[in-house]
């Protein structure tokens, strides 16, 4: 299936817009705020924004409940607002991507108001009810006793969110519609009709929110889900070809094959990802990590095949299809410094922000932001500690976030001595800004380095056998790199696969710390990363 040429140099910045920066002082980002900001997104190399939801909503679940689809919030300005961002990012070579939120609506949102009414019409069917308020639907959350209506409707996450109707495979009750039912393709058209009215305003593209979760009573391989992406997918290809879709499914072997340009890779059990950079438990209690097993940490397990054996398969299936993106964490996971320090991260970054497909930086990230001990606010939880303002310069009030009373803000600052911001970072060489600064210009001038599916692993075999398995190479076209995260030095025998012979000739053209490769042996100094130009 063709897709945007664009996506080959991407790399995104996903923006909160709560949290990034307040332009008229009211204690709250802003969609002025983020135009404002968008040369330092272009200067640390971030050429497309995701934004997290702006649109109207009743904040239970910090906008992913939306009560209209095509309002902005007013709390982040007005829907001229968000076209101008898409028309100031274009014109310095940033594309915007929207938060698509297709699951479920705010229980405020106009056609669960409909829904919920007791008389038949047009919007009956757009949620999951079942025929009687006595049945209660099996294996699913759900309401009952909230409506006139007859009946019990099912969610999809929090109580305040309504599962929109797709239908069931398989129904098996009156009440579950099949996914062909006049009124799920409806649902699905007023989908597509929502992507529309943003796309044609400007918009490059979609995150959609748990993209999975469309069907009910899907089978293992998500067919019913996967058939509504695909005729998304028809009509974005007909009609909005330059557009972008990537998904939050963790599954790249359905959700790109399902039509789906690129699908994250995020922390879930047993996750590869989650094994390289957050390989923890978390007690909650005392707000500690434990346990702490990450590939990237000096006394973690330094063993990347629990990584390697979720990804290569993966990235073998869909290399074709789509690509896999890495992100440095996102709204919902903790802080990615939670476990890693600033040598760590620079490590882990240069590795994330090497790999084949379109990476995606959470704002704040790039200079270590850290995850804050705060009470939950809009549904967040434990999720809230990674949403605190971004610091740009503590030479200001708010770390120049707001101008607005440290009271009153959306999220209180991180206020700790040492804290990291912009203002600092950007004047330090080896800041941990500038390391990514200098791995997106590379990633940006070499081809070789960017989405195309070109990783090939160049450990030896015995790399396999062995307890600590660093340090872990791989070849990108003319690149090689080389990351060991132990505190001791190693070595490794590389092996190119395929039918190419090296000619033992490199240039080294990015370390953090020292490492050789000489003569097809790989020697890394403990806590390094090096990437060497065949030539
Ligand atoms: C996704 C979002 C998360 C939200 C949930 C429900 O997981 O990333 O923030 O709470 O979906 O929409
Ligand atoms: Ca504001």
């Amino acid at each position: 299936m063709p897709k945007p040429k664009w996506l080959e140099d991407a790399v995104f910045y996903e923006i909160y817009p709560q949290s990034f920066y307040d332009s008229n002082g009211d204690g709250i980002g802003d969609i002025e705020g983020i135009i404002r900001k968008l040369d330092y997104v272009r200067d640390l190399g971030c050429n497309g924004i995701w934004l997290n939801p702006c649109f109207d909503s009743p904040f239970k679940d910090a906008g992913y409940d939306v009560r209209d689809y095509k309002k902005v919030a007013p709390r982040y300005g007005t829907n001229e607002d968000l076209c101008r961002l898409f028309s100031e990012a274009h014109k310095k070579g940033i594309r915007v991507i929207l938060d698509l939120v297709p699951g479920h609506t705010s229980e405020e949102h106009e056609w669960f108001i409909e829904s919920k009414k007791p008389e038949n019409n047009e919007f009956s069917n757009r949620y999951i009810w079942t025929d009687s308020w006595f049945k209660r639907p099996q294996g699913l959350a759900f309401v009952g006793g909230e409506a006139e209506r007859d009946g019990a409707y099912i969610l999809n996450f929090f109580k305040c969110q309504p599962a929109l109707n797709y239908g069931f495979l398989n129904a098996k009750e009156k009440w579950q519609l099949p996914p062909n039912h006049p009124d799920c393709v409806a649902t699905r058209e007023a989908l597509m009709d929502v992507m529309r009215f943003w796309l044609q305003r400007g918009a490059d593209g979609f995150r959609v929110d748990m993209a999975d979760s469309l069907v009910k009573n899907d089978d293992v391989h998500k067919s019913g889900t996967s058939s509504v992406w695909k005729t998304v997918r028809a009509m974005l290809d007909e009609e909005f070809p330059e557009a972008f879709l990537v998904s939050e499914w963790s599954s790249p072997d359905l959700s790109l094959k399902a039509g789906f340009h690129a699908d994250f890779l995020l922390d879930h059990e047993n996750s590869g990802y989650k094994s390289l950079v957050r390989n923890y438990k978390i007690d909650w209690q005392r707000r500690k990590v434990v346990n702490d097993v990450s590939f990237f940490k000096k006394d973690g397990m330094h063993d990347v095949t629990k990584f390697l054996s979720q990804y290569l398969p993966w990235y073998e299936k869909t290399k074709n299809d789509g690509y896999i993106s890495f992100i440095t964490g996102n709204h919902d996971t903790p802080r990615i410094s939670l476990s890693l320090d600033p040598h760590e991260l620079s490590l882990a970054y240069s590795v994330l922000l090497t790999m084949p497909g379109v990476p995606f930086i959470y704002y704040g990230d790039e200079i270590g932001m850290a995850y804050i001990d705060i009470p939950t606010k809009e549904g967040g939880y434990t999720r809230t500690g990674s949403r605190t303002p971004m610091q740009w310069s503590y030479s200001a009030l708010n770390a120049g976030f707001s101008t607005a009373p440290p009271d009153k803000l959306y999220l209180p600052v991180d206020t700790r001595p040492n804290a990291p911001s912009v203002a600092a970072q950007q004047a330090e060489d080896s800041s941990l800004l500038n390391t990514v600064k200098t791995l997106l210009r590379l990633r940006h001038t070499e081809s070789d380095l960017q989405a195309i599916p070109n990783f090939e692993l160049v450990n030896s075999k015995d790399f396999f056998d062995r307890t600590a398995r660093v340090p872990f190479i791989y070849k990108r076209g003319k690149f090689i790199c080389a990351v060991n995260p132990h505190t001791r030095r190693t070595t490794s025998i590389i092996s190119i696969i395929g039918t190419e012979k090296l000619i033992p000739k490199y240039k080294k053209v990015f370390a953090i710390g020292n490492g050789t490769l000489i003569n097809g042996e790989c020697s890394m100094e403990p806590q390094s990363f090096g990437m060497w130009k065949i030539e």
